[in-house]
């Protein structure tokens, strides 16, 4: 397999709002922890409304099917990770509009592109315990294996995806509700970092399975 198809694709966004519906209690619960306990129901409220959405563009472009995530999500989650996870899929439709399948280079773009566009947004960079460290650990990895296979690529990027997440443990926040905290935010798993983590474990399950 060398390309990922416009069905990996929703099958993608199914998978998220399923995971959403299952982890709502487990990420709201790291929310308590350093911030207002919503994260878990902000998520799950905005892939459904994705999922609402989703049947009247599956057989449309990549992009579009991605510009309708950004819109639903941007429209419902809210706070501070609506306009952020909005911001990573109305990004990503740029590259995509028109496509109906990315191969590794084009993939890797579309998620960098949205990554760019969250790191616009909030202003976080690498160590302030936020989603971007989940998304760098990804991309980094992506951009070093360009010339593998897609699949090996895939499984890389997924192993520094988890490590990514849990990077944020021993970090102090430094951006959002939780830097509020200072140095109490240490120890603590960021809900957004995990929720990112998700979501790009789920676009790797859509391909690789
Ligand atoms: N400036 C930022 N850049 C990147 N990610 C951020 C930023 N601020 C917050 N986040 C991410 O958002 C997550 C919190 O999302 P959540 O849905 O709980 O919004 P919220 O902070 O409760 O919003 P609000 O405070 O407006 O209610 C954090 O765990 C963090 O990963
Ligand atoms: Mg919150």
């Amino acid at each position: 397999m060398t390309q990922v198809t416009k069905q990996q694709i929703v099958r993608w966004l199914e998978n998220a709002a399923a995971k959403f519906e299952q982890e709502k209690d487990f990420l709201t619960e790291l929310d308590r922890q350093i911030g207002d306990a919503d994260h878990g129901a902000n998520m799950q409220r905005g892939f459904h409304k994705v999922m609402d959405k989703l049947p009247d563009v599956a057989d449309k472009d990549i992009g579009t099917i991605m510009k309708t995530t950004g819109m639903a999500l941007l429209s419902t989650i809210g706070g501070a990770s609506g306009p952020l996870y909005g911001t990573l899929f109305l990004r990503g439709a740029i590259s995509t509009e028109a496509k109906e399948a990315l191969d590794l280079a084009a993939l890797t773009t579309m998620l960098s592109d949205g990554l760019k566009g969250i790191q616009q947004r909030g202003k976080a960079v690498a160590g302030d315990k936020t989603m971007v460290d989940t998304w760098l650990a990804i991309l980094n990895t992506l951009a070093q294996n360009q010339h593998a296979p897609l699949e090996e690529a895939l499984k890389q990027a997924l192993n520094a995806s988890e490590q990514g997440m849990l990077s944020t443990i021993d970090m102090q926040a430094r951006k959002g509700r939780a830097s509020y905290l200072g140095e109490r935010s240490i120890g603590h798993q960021d809900p957004g970092a995990t929720s990112s983590h998700y979501l790009f474990a789920e676009l790797c399950r859509a391909i690789l399975s």
